[in-house]
């Protein structure tokens, strides 16, 4: 074989081998093989010196051509990987902008905030404003202004939770309960504090969390809500609170809903009745849910005792007012055919997570 056609076959053979070159360090390898001190067309130059000195300018041309042609090519090999490797890297980040998204999980409202949320919507229509009251009370405004007699059951130590000043005997001992501050047992207490803070007419609602010394069951909780109701005017009967009520219920249950009311007793109201609506598990039949009676109590109310309005700054003989308190928790589990009041705070997601629609 001539150097001649050496030289035209390393370039061929040399153009093969880069093709089939994986990554650069194979190229490198090549390019180390062919021109390195050693390499084959270092090799095949040094011996140009040796040709005859005619045949050497045409020859020498050749070479340089063919060693350039080489360079070329491992270039364009490299340039070529470096592209194929961009290619992959992209295609292996690509996003599919058409994809539909992860969905993000997003919480809802727990449903007993629900109910309470519908019960403001459903008092909004009626005219009545959200009024606030704190959970930590006195004894005086959870009890003594709502003329419920130091005797009477409700203020037993069993039934309400005292709170201890820092540092003193034992919390929920009767020495501790001497300072008179409490956990309210209920929200009758704002009552008080709206007389006292606002002019009438007042119609007010107060939706809040409400404490109680429980012995927890199924159907009864240490902590739970209610929303209570005051109307303080100088023209408002129980026929107002009997038909608003009504409204209410019917409102929150369908207009179907049977209702009654009956009459109950509290000390800051009178009269005072207890409101009931059929049964929403048998619908009026009886059943284990309304202990067989067919009605279930959603609240107790009445018209503002004398003792009370005058507590609040109000004289009976100018006005009136009636009052209400609801317990959004037995509500809630009536809309929802909930039969323990402990999965309300048990912060068990498969439990709240089917309550989605309070979004
Ligand atoms: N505070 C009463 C209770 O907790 C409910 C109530 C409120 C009754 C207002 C009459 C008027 O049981």
């Amino acid at each position: 074989m001539t150097l001649a056609d050496e030289l035209a076959s390393i370039d061929a053979e040399a153009r093969a081998s880069l093709a089939g070159a994986a990554d650069a360090p194979a190229v490198e390898v090549l390019r180390h093989e062919l021109l390195g001190r050693s390499g084959r067309l270092t090799v095949l130059l040094r011996r140009l010196g040796s040709v005859p000195a005619a045949e050497r300018p045409a020859l020498g041309r050749l070479a340089n051509e063919v060693r350039r042609s080489v360079e070329t090519s491992i270039d364009d090999r490299l340039e070529t990987l470096r592209h194929d490797d961009l290619e992959a890297r992209l295609a292996a980040e690509a996003i599919d902008m058409s994809a539909p998204g992860r969905p993000v999980p997003v919480g809802h409202l727990h449903p007993v905030q629900t109910l309470m949320r519908d019960l403001r919507e459903i008092f909004h229509a009626y005219g009545f404003e959200v009024y606030e009251g704190p959970e930590v009370e006195t004894d005086e405004y959870n009890f003594e202004l709502l003329n419920i007699p130091p005797d009477h059951p409700s203020r037993d130590l069993w039934d309400t939770l005292f709170v201890a000043e820092p540092g003193s005997v034992e919390g929920g001992t009767p020495e501790a309960a001497r300072d008179g501050t409490i956990l309210r047992t209920h929200t009758s207490p704002v009552q008080m504090r709206a007389m006292r803070a606002l002019d009438a007419p007042i119609r007010i609602v107060t939706p809040g969390r409400c404490f109680r010394y429980e012995a927890v069951d199924a159907s009864h909780g240490f902590e739970f809500f209610q929303v209570e109701g005051l109307v303080v005017d100088r023209d408002t009967s129980l026929a107002d609170l009997k038909g608003l009520l009504e409204e209410v219920a019917r409102a929150l249950y369908g207009r179907d809903v049977r209702t009654r009311f009956r009459p109950g007793y509290y000390p800051f109201t009178e009269p005072s009745v207890a409101f009931d609506i059929g049964c929403l598990v048998c619908g009026g039949e009886g059943c284990p849910a309304c202990k067989r009676t067919g009605w279930m109590t959603i609240l107790g109310a009445g018209m503002v005792h004398p003792v009370v309005l005058r507590n609040g700054g109000f004289d009976p003989a100018e006005f009136q007012g009636y009052a209400f308190g609801m317990g959004p928790d037995r509500m809630t589990m009536l809309r929802h055919a909930i039969g323990d009041i402990r999965l309300f705070f048990s912060a068990d997601l498969r439990f709240v997570s089917q309550f989605a629609e309070g979004r």
